[in-house]
């Protein structure tokens, strides 16, 4: 079991499996953003090795971010090798909807259900605005086709100060007819830019009263280690969740720890790489080290973010961390 000093017990891997996207989110990178070289990131080989020994010290969730996940190379031959790890029982993505339509059959046969779509905007013009990019038919495409599909669908909706705040209600209104989680998420410093943030102005009490002023939340208990404080609109199908991912209040349950696309092994998002597994990996390391050395790193986790940002540098692109 891999337990860090706080007493808080990691069984979810978050891994990024590329920094590279199709869209250019104005809270995520810059426009014209400087990529990664392939040999810099951790080969399919590399990850399996890192998720075997996590896979048996107890971690049983994997989350695949990026970037965008779909854009890697061959991305259904690391999913079904996951899928096969003992261990393993949930494996779940978050993507941009893209690209990923034509993947559904796929995930289905793997027998992946969980799908987070980004999108934070429901309208065309604004979408090309934000992501710099004019995809938001394939995306819209896709968010229908996972429906159509029975995946579990959550919508992660960054909320930005004028940008989309108009539309918390729309994306609310979406839970009516459909079985949805649509999730506001404070926005964090992570743009690769250093430009403002809104995740102080728009904190999850702020997002909530600006929905309140059309509808009746009723809370959802929270589930355990969950990110997001969730609510039911009475006689909606899906659901509304708020995550304070500014606010940090989740730090004291929290679960998860990161791999990046190139290795470094990230015990808190706000945090720098306390390790670096593809470095050691090619070092040579044997798994009894590799084992000793992640065991050590999530021993002296933080035990919360706010500490771990003030032991952080710099706010890189969420695309290099994986969100
Ligand atoms: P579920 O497994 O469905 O609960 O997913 P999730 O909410 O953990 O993952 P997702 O990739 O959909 O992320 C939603 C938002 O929560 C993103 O903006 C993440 O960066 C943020 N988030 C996830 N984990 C953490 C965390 O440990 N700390 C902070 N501050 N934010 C997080
Ligand atoms: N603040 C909050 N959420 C962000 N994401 C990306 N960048 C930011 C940011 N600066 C979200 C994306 C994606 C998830 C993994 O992280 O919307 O859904
Ligand atoms: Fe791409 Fe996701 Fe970043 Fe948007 S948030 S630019 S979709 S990696």
């Amino acid at each position: 079991m891999l337990t860090d000093s706080h007493n808080r017990v990691i069984n979810y891997v978050r891994l990024a499996v590329t920094d590279r996207c199709n869209l250019r989110c104005s809270y995520c990178m810059p426009e014209h953003m400087q990529f990664l070289q392939r040999k810099e990131l951790l080969t399919y080989e590399e990850i399996l090795r890192i998720m075997q020994l996590l896979a048996a010290e107890g971690v049983n969730k994997v989350r695949i971010t990026g970037g965008e996940p779909f854009l890697r190379k061959d991305l259904m031959f690391l999913l079904s090798a996951l899928s096969q790890l003992p261990g393993i029982d949930q494996i779940s993505i978050t993507t941009n909807g893209v690209l990923t339509k034509a993947f559904i059959p796929d995930l289905q046969a793997l027998g992946i259900r969980n799908i987070n779509l980004s999108l934070d905007t429901l309208q065309r013009d604004k979408f090309r605005r934000i992501t710099f990019r004019d995809e938001f038919d394939k995306v819209m495409d896709t968010l229908h086709a996972l429906l159509a599909h029975n995946m579990n669908v959550k919508i992660n909706t960054v909320v930005m100060d004028g940008v989309n705040t108009d539309e918390l209600l729309a994306f609310a209104a979406l839970t009516k007819e459909q079985p949805v989680s649509v999730r506001f998420i404070e926005e964090m410093p992570f743009n690769g830019h250093g430009k403002s943030f809104s995740g102080q102005l728009w904190n999850f009490e702020h997002i909530l009263n600006n929905l309140r002023t059309a509808y009746e939340l009723e809370k959802i208990p929270d589930a355990p280690n969950a990110t997001a404080l969730n609510y039911h609109i009475p006689g909606h199908q899906g659901h509304i969740g708020v995550i304070p991912a500014y606010s940090r209040t989740f730090c004291g349950s929290c679960n998860r720890i990161r791999i990046t696309p190139t290795g470094g092994f990230k015990t808190c998002l706000y945090g720098k790489d306390a390790i670096n597994v593809r470095d050691l990996l090619r070092q040579g390391a044997t798994d009894e080290y590799l084992l000793h050395e992640l065991q050590r790193a999530i021993h002296h986790r933080f035990a919360n973010g706010f500490e771990a940002e003030a032991a952080n540098e710099k706010m890189v692109s969420m695309s290099e961390i994986g969100g």
